[in-house]
């Protein structure tokens, strides 16, 4: 019910929706340091087992499945040596395992919760990886500063999502590419493909990934129900469930029925 609410609210005023948004992962950075919880994005598994074959050092693999997202949207650059920053960074884990494993020169994550920048800041120290609280629709750098923008789960509640893709598109440089994935009603599928193709950036890859974001949902259910039931309060219980899409919420119902899906696509900005 709190759920729905919030979800009614964030559609109908995008000054509701900012401000709900941003006490939500207010929230969630908070129990994060107390959980230890640096991924919020629902997974990607190719079977419902965990047997996935990517390989993790021993202390990445509890968080694999959120892992497998941010590699599966990335692998189809090489991003070794360049200049990159993630939008929407949340608690930096994505970040911090494309720093580590796939060795840009630098890269930049920003998130318009500072309570999600702090959380990056005590956490992750790792060179070349650097924090700042930032907003989608006005990033905080010049035109052409980087090789490539990653944006992971994050998309979906921008007010202006034409703004954030002009964004993206003035801090690339040519060639430079924007990686991107995201949960969208499939009655918004559509107008998502025309925001993409009218914005100056070319569309040149689309895949829906829905069926192995529901494979994660299952294998990663029990872990969200102890952490969520364990470590916040009851009143909470419900919301957060709904918010991870928990088996028997409403949202894996969904994703479960089609009602939504996830995509991922590859963007490229052509030289002019
Ligand atoms: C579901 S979390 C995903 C975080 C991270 N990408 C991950 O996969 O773990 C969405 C993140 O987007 C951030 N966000 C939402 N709207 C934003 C905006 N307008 N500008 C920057 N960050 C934003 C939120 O603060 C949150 O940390």
């Amino acid at each position: 019910m709190i759920y729905r609410t919030f979800q009614y609210l964030c559609r109908t005023s995008p000054v509701l929706n900012r401000t709900i948004q941003k006490a939500v992962y207010q929230y969630l950075a908070k129990l994060g340091l107390e959980v230890e919880l640096p991924f919020m994005n629902f997974g990607y598994m190719d079977s419902i087992h965990g047997d996935d074959t990517l390989p993790l050092d021993p202390e990445d693999e509890p968080h694999r499945s959120c892992i497998q997202l941010y590699h599966n949207i990335v692998c189809p650059v090489d991003i070794e040596d360049k200049r990159v920053l993630e939008v929407g960074c949340g608690h930096g884990g994505g970040a911090s395992y494309l720093t580590r494993y796939m060795k840009p020169r630098s890269f930049v994550g920003i998130d318009f919760s500072p309570r999600a920048i702090d959380f990056c800041n005590q956490w992750h120290e790792i060179e070349g990886l650097q924090f700042m609280h930032g907003d989608a629709h006005q990033l905080p750098f010049e035109d052409e500063s980087f090789d490539a923008v990653v944006n992971v789960e994050s998309s979906h509640r921008y007010n202006r999502m034409d703004i954030f893709l002009s964004e993206v598109h003035r801090v690339l440089r040519p060639n430079g590419h924007l990686l991107f994935t995201d949960v969208r009603i499939h009655s918004e599928v559509e107008e998502l493909r025309d925001f993409l193709n009218n914005s100056n950036l070319k569309l040149i890859e689309e895949e829906r990934i829905t069926q192995k974001i529901c494979n994660a949902l299952d294998f990663d259910h029990e872990r969200k129900v102890t952490l969520v039931r364990e470590h916040t309060p009851r009143l909470l219980h419900n919301s957060l469930l709904d918010l991870w899409a928990a088996k028997g919420s409403k949202p894996y119902k969904w994703f479960k029925t089609g009602k939504w899906e996830y995509l991922r696509y590859v963007l490229c900005k052509e030289e002019s």
